[in-house]
């Protein structure tokens, strides 16, 4: 479904839900980061995509009175009231309406005055498959807000307020990366990101002669757990004992040094912060060269790390990746990881355009026969981040 088709099918169900046509209606992708894992919250550097699913939402003024927002979801979880003349506050842990309802708080508290509205929302982007279905949801609510008020954020400030919804309203102490990608990403780039100067960086890939093919295990995967948490915690302790404000500042030579002052998983853990850092970059000059073996041979460094030494896969992603290298070069596989937090959802493969067809046959079935689990798998090039389709 594209875009445009989206925004229309999200306009009927408002019109189904509402009774009246939308006024406004924005959208925000999903991503896929191609390299550049746990890397946003240590200061570093992550090279994201935006993908072509969207969240879409659409809205009109509320019909009895000003004081109220109700939000509705298409995904049947029940809709939201919330009263501006009070504080907003966070619903009960892990309700989908958080995300959208700390992005509101965000707006309100920045003096923004929306006004009451009823919205729907309406998604395509898989939930808890680690393709930021929540980062859509923030930014395509903050791109709402935007065209409701009138008032355009700075995209950089319009991803951080969106950073923190997630942070105080659904409890997940996340980095950058998804929120940066889905403000900025753009139609046939890459963005290498700079966590630290938080610079963002586009990086042309329009080469028709590779595709990037997601393949989601369905296993579930929840970040809101605490190991996401405990990671950046032992990130944090090996910076203390390494005498650096972050991993970005340490390189393999001090660790190395500092190893016996460490506790041994935190040394694992900033191991993969350094490397992974160092791969990024070379991947992104990679990328630039079209130097696809090179860029493929990053993305498998990156998932022997994220396995072994920050320990955030799984028995099904490694059996996409472990398929992956059967099918190898010949078969028109470059490379294969996983992607985003871990725990399960999605890896990401970089496949020879031409075989794409017989890559996606062989790693579906051959996945299904070991895990038992049937998997998703979509092609996406490189998309447009948060857009408003109406107002
Ligand atoms: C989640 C977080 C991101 C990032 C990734 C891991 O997607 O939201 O900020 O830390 O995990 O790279």
């Amino acid at each position: 479904m594209t875009l445009h088709e989206l925004g229309q099918h999200t306009a009927e169900q408002f019109v189904r839900v509402c009774g009246r046509q939308p006024l406004w209606i924005a959208a925000a992708p999903g991503r896929v980061n191609v390299i550049g894992e746990h890397t946003d919250y240590n200061d570093g550097f992550v090279l994201p995509m935006a993908i072509d699913r969207y969240t879409v939402i659409a809205a009109a003024p509320a019909a009895d009175g000003d004081g109220w927002i109700q939000l509705h979801s298409t995904a049947g979880n029940g809709a939201v009231s919330l009263d501006l003349s009070g504080p907003v506050t966070p619903g009960s842990k892990g309700a989908w309406s958080n995300y959208p309802v700390g992005v509101i708080a965000g707006f309100l508290g920045r003096g923004a005055r929306p006004g009451g509205f009823d919205a729907v929302v309406h998604s395509n982007v898989p939930l808890g498959g680690g393709l930021s279905s929540s980062a859509a949801l923030e930014v395509a609510t903050a791109t709402l807000l935007e065209a409701i008020t009138g008032q355009k954020l700075d995209p950089v400030d319009k991803a951080l307020l969106c950073q923190k919804a997630e942070h105080d309203y659904a409890g997940m102490p996340c980095g950058i990366m998804d929120q940066f990608i889905s403000v900025m990403g753009k139609q046939d780039h890459l963005l290498l990101v700079d966590c630290r100067s938080r610079r963002p960086e586009l990086v042309p890939m329009s080469d028709p002669a590779m595709a990037l093919l997601v393949v989601n295990t369905n296993v579930k995967h929840e970040l809101t757990g605490g190991e996401y948490a405990k990671r950046r915690a032992q990130c944090e302790q090996a910076a203390k004992a390494l005498g650096v404000a972050s991993l970005r500042d340490a390189d393999a030579e001090m660790l190395e040094r500092a190893r016996g002052r460490m506790e041994e998983v935190d040394y694992r853990r900033a191991r993969h912060v350094i490397g992974e850092i160092e791969r990024t970059l070379h991947a992104a000059e990679g990328v630039r060269a079209s130097n696809w073996p090179t860029v493929g041979q990053l993305m498998y460094a990156s998932h022997t790390s994220l396995r072994d030494d920050y320990e955030v896969s799984c028995p099904e992603l490694d059996a996409v990746v472990g398929i992956a290298l059967d099918i190898g070069p010949k078969g028109g596989v470059a490379g294969c990881r996983m992607t985003g937090g871990g725990f399960g959802g999605c890896a990401v493969a970089l496949v020879r355009t031409d075989a794409v067809a017989e890559v996606s046959e062989r790693l579906a079935s051959e996945y299904e026969r070991r895990t038992g689990i049937e998997p998703a798998l979509f092609v996406s090039r490189p998309a447009a981040g948060a857009t408003v389709l109406k107002g």
